[in-house]
């Protein structure tokens, strides 16, 4: 598949946002983080504002689900338009059932570690998954800045995937700039989610092409 950028709209102007997703045409998908206030401490986008946006752009949706109980509320993403659906394993009770109901509705099945959750334990899981996310801050804000510490787990991760043959893509997300970027690539990120990174820039557009560029580098 190749690099994909992935931007997130939470740190998009809130009052446009149709118009803000109209800035990042040249992306590969929308980052849309959804939180409850319980799983992390700030609150967002339901369903219904997935299902607005989805009908808003021709990108395929990215729906990062920082919630909890998401055994019983992940689904509704995929059923409001969400093509990806990712779960954080630290609040799932039955990740595999979860995966493969997200995958029965149409969705991909993604995971989400939060960055002290280890990779080793849940190798198992790989070939239930179609994309597997590294959260490279503590999730919750954009403009955090991009823990160093979560690198060694990219290349764990990337090397369990070699190892069992997978087509699971890899994503990072938190603190991803053309700072930050080439770190992740080169240990074997293929997905890379930027937030403050695409939308403090003057041209969103050409910065998603920026850090296009900087990952293939
Ligand atoms: C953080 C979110 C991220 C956030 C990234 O909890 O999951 O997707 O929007 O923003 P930046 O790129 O600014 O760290
Ligand atoms: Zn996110």
């Amino acid at each position: 598949m190749g690099i994909q950028i992935t931007p997130s709209i939470l740190n998009a102007d809130f009052a446009r946002l149709g118009e803000e997703v109209a800035r990042i045409s040249g992306a590969d998908w929308v980052h849309v983080d959804v939180m409850d206030n319980h799983f992390v401490p700030n609150l967002t986008f339901g369903p219904t504002m997935v299902e607005a946006l989805a009908a808003s752009t021709d990108l395929p949706l990215d729906a990062h689900l920082m919630i909890e109980d998401p055994d019983r509320l992940a689904v509704e993403y995929a059923e409001a338009g969400a093509r990806s659906v990712t779960f954080h394993v630290e609040a799932a009770r039955a990740p595999v059932r979860l995966a493969r109901e997200l995958r029965s509705h149409g969705a991909r099945a993604s995971m989400a570690l939060r960055p002290a959750t280890p990779v080793e334990p849940y190798e198992q899981l790989l070939p239930e998954l179609d994309m597997l996310l590294l959260m490279t801050v503590e999730p919750g804000f954009g403009g955090q800045k991009f823990l160093d510490l979560v690198v060694p787990k990219i290349r764990a991760a990337r090397a369990l995937m070699d190892k069992h043959g997978v087509e699971t893509w890899l994503q990072v997300d938190g603190g991803v700039s053309l700072e930050t970027i080439e770190r992740c690539a080169e240990a074997g990120a293929d997905v890379f989610v930027a937030g403050s990174a695409v939308y403090s820039a003057g041209d969103p557009d050409r910065m998603v092409a920026e850090l296009r560029a900087a990952a293939e580098a």
